[in-house]
């Protein structure tokens, strides 16, 4: 998806080998896996921002899979499936499988407790939360979040890994939602609310958030550019830990993730694309 993709770049840019697992192999797509990130690192050079060995340099770091198997190799995964527990369940237990013990299994989960993730292993000290944010490669900054049960090491390790790929950690708390979404998801469903009662034009709600507070994007179209089924499963996340009305998915976001309106990535959301 659009994070596992952007995460294998800022990886192998870094200079790590990484393999990049998909359910299919989309290397010459240019929309997804591979094919994308070289679409936008030929975009990069073509702007004179990236040079082409650079370029070169990091695709040559770069394989992908189907076969959750062929990561045994690795010293670290970071898993980046949908916001579901059970499917981030069915990749740690094969993980665990397939893994030597030294591997750390991180998580790129923007809610889910990872003491819940780390219990489908039978190696819960080495199980830790590196949460990215959108776009990946853009960001600079990466969420720590340690386990009830994760070890000092496993966390020492996990922030020396942000740091070589020349990002920023902050740590939370095992915690629903951890620091950014926690803050970040009620705003965003509270302007979801707000469009769908009418109270004002989606427009008028992104401008006066982008414009009224120097914002990159209003909450609409930020929604849309996250995934509303992400923030959907958020949500949900959050209103099972906390027991409040605030984090309830409008009533509108769930049939929109229904109907599939997931946003930029499906073409149609807040906006249509
Ligand atoms: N992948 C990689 N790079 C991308 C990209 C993508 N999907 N989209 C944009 N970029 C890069 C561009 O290549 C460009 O790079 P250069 O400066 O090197 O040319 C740079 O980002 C700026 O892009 P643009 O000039 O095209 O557009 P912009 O100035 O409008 O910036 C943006 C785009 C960086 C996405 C900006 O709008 C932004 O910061 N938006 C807010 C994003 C945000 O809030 N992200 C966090 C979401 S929350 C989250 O991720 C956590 C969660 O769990 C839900």
């Amino acid at each position: 998806g659009q994070m596992g993709g952007g995460i294998a770049q800022v990886c192998a840019a870094a200079g790590f080998q990484t393999i990049t697992h998909d359910l299919f192999l989309t290397r010459d797509n240019p929309k997804v896996g591979i094919g994308a990130i070289r679409s936008r690192l030929e975009r990069q050079v073509g702007q004179g921002k990236l040079d082409q060995s650079a370029m070169n340099a990091t695709l040559a770091n770069l394989s992908d899979t189907t076969r959750l198997e062929d990561l045994a190799g690795c010293d670290l995964v970071i898993e980046a499936v949908i916001e579901r527990l059970e499917d981030k369940a069915v990749v740690f237990r094969t993980l665990d499988q397939a893994c030597p013990a030294h591997t750390i299994l991180a998580t790129n989960t923007s809610s889910i407790s990872i003491t819940e993730i780390a219990k489908e292993t039978k190696r819960r000290d080495r199980v830790i939360g590196t949460h990215f944010f959108n776009p990946p490669p853009v960001m600079p900054i990466v969420e720590i979040v340690q386990g009830l049960e994760t070890s000092d090491e496993t966390l020492a390790n996990a922030k020396d890994f942000v740091s070589r790929i020349g990002k920023r950690s902050i740590f939370s708390k095992d915690r629903a939602g951890f620091i950014v979404n926690y803050l970040l998801i009620p705003y965003l469903l509270d302007a979801m609310r707000m469009y769908e009662n009418g109270w004002a034009a989606r427009e008028d709600i992104d401008d006066g958030m982008k414009y009224g507070c120097g914002l990159p994007m209003g909450p609409l179209v930020l929604s849309d550019f996250i995934g509303l089924d992400t923030i959907y499963y958020i949500a949900l996340v959050l209103l099972e830990e906390f027991r409040e009305p605030k984090y309830a998915p409008p009533p509108l976001l769930k049939r929109m993730v229904l109907a599939g309106r997931h946003g930029r990535k499906s073409g149609k959301g807040f906006y249509e694309y």
